[in-house]
């Protein structure tokens, strides 16, 4: 099925590479078949091109494979996949060395976390940077899609794939191009469709035919941009941008509680000006994305000068310390009903750390559940994404009133749609003791109280 020779697409011109893409011709190779590399696959294979899948889960691999699937909360991947998997146009593999000499590009989807320190870690690729230097030959084109601070790409991958004597040249044996992938979990085909693509390259004619590539596949605009490092601002400054006004958000709400405001009458009224873009509050910021791109930020500063970006320092500061006073709103809840915090037991609704999706990574829900347990709180936890999994060395609940039966209170941590009109009445009749902290801002006040809950909500400052 799938060619040796892979074709230099940087000695075609502009007309050759449309025919190339037309014919069907463009072999793949997606290194990271995760939350986004999975889906970016199958674009290409649905497109008709031959796509190899690399990653080092060999479970992944086996189960792509065999036509099940990952990603289950992902509205119309299913179809996507299989699709693909009838055509067989996906091969998923664990053997990098295998796949990268039969493909025209290889695109990297691989993680780029954060350590216990907050510094990037950026291992992954490295890694894979080290085995391309033995690996690329024919000017393939290596497309990084993960999200890197700027410079990263110019200054250390780059470097890393042409090896310490050069034994590869950028430009010649392989070419370098940043394209961040900006989709949403949860709408990951949705943005697909619309979301523009950000595209810059060490070299500006490598980024014209990843464009044209782009668009046949994904069929979106596509944003040139001067090199790689402009890409990968562009990126973290759209993220950056939500992980400051979430703080600013949350920095009031904590003020409105104390003043008897309403945070969300707030924002509702103030969606009304067209210059004002709706942030909410909540518990925390979690998952993959904004936490380590403000420190990606951060880092990038610290090369500089240690004091640059006070706003992003004191915006992390802000919403990595939301856990703390979702627990001082419990014990402020619990005080209410003369239910001690020690020994008792509290309901967690929602480990995701955003609705909808089942992903619990940097999730405010653990540093929450961190606290309570040092507090000597028992917890039961119920997630409608993760049951009767194994969370944060507890089990959770198969259900919300397994979870809410003989609870002392109950913390509302993640808005999903399954939390949405809750019976309230129910609710309180099910729990030892009537009590709610919301995160979420999907229960109103008067409901709760009207159904006989001792309530507090962040930002809900009249009650
Ligand atoms: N998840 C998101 O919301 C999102 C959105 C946009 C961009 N991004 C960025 O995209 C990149 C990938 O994120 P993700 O959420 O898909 O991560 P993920 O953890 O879901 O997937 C990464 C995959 O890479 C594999 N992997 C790790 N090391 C490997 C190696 N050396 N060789 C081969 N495979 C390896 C892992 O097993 C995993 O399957 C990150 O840079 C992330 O910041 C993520």
């Amino acid at each position: 099925m799938i060619r040796i020779l892979t074709t230099n697409l940087s000695l075609l011109d502009n007309s050759q590479i449309e025919a190339y893409l037309t014919s069907n011709s463009l072999k793949v190779c997606v290194v990271g078949i995760g939350r986004i590399g999975l889906p970016t696959a199958l674009c290409f294979a649905n497109s008709e091109f031959e796509t190899i899948g690399i990653d080092i889960n060999s479970e992944l691999v086996t189960m792509v494979n065999s036509g099940d699937y990952p990603l289950k909360d992902e509205p119309e991947f299913d179809k996507i996949f299989e699709n693909v998997h009838s055509q067989k146009k996906l091969v998923a593999m664990t053997d990098i060395s295998k796949a990268v000499s039969e493909c025209d590009i290889v695109l990297l989807s691989l993680p780029t976390p954060m350590n216990e320190k907050n510094i990037p870690d950026y291992t992954a690729l490295l890694s894979v940077g080290k085995s391309l230097n033995k690996l690329l030959s024919n000017g393939q084109i290596v497309i990084v899609e993960s999200t890197v601070e700027p410079g990263f790409i110019e200054n250390e991958l780059l470097h890393t794939i042409e090896g310490p004597n050069r034994t590869l040249k950028s430009g010649v044996d392989f070419h370098l191009t940043a394209c961040p992938e900006t989709a949403n979990p949860g709408e990951i085909m949705k943005d697909f469709k619309k979301l523009p693509r950000l595209v810059g390259s060490i070299d500006e004619k490598i980024s014209s035919i990843v464009s044209q590539i782009y668009t046949h596949v994904f069929g979106v605009e596509i944003i040139l941009m001067p090199n790689c490092k402009t890409a990968n601002a562009v990126k973290l400054t759209t993220n950056v941008f939500r992980d400051i006004n979430i703080a600013f958000i949350n920095e009031l709400a904590l003020l409105f509680e104390k003043l008897g405001i309403d945070i969300y009458t707030v924002i509702e009224a103030a969606k009304r000006k067209y210059n004002f873009q709706a942030h909410f509050p909540g518990p925390g910021v979690g998952g993959p994305c904004l936490p380590v791109n403000s420190y990606q930020y951060l880092n990038s500063s610290k090369k500089i000068d240690n004091d640059f970006l006070k706003i992003v320092k004191d915006a992390r500061k802000i919403n990595e310390n939301m856990p703390n006073h979702v627990v001082d709103l419990l014990s402020n809840a619990l005080s209410e009903s003369n239910t001690p915090l020690d020994k008792s037991t509290i309901a967690i609704l929602g480990v995701s750390y955003k609705p909808n999706i089942h992903d619990a990574q940097i999730t405010p829900s653990e540093e929450i559940i961190k606290i309570l347990i040092e507090k000597n709180a028992f917890i039961k936890i119920f997630d409608p994404y993760f049951t009767s999994q194994v969370l944060f060395g507890l089990t959770t609940e198969k259900s919300i009133s397994d979870a809410l039966s003989e609870s002392d209170a109950a913390i509302l941590i993640t808005g999903h749609k399954e939390f949405q009109n809750l019976d309230l009445k129910k609710f309180s009749k099910t729990m030892k003791n009537p009590v709610l902290v919301d995160c979420t801002g999907l229960v109103k006040p008067m409901d709760a109280k009207e159904n006989g809950i001792i309530f507090r909500g962040i930002g809900r400052g009249d009650i």
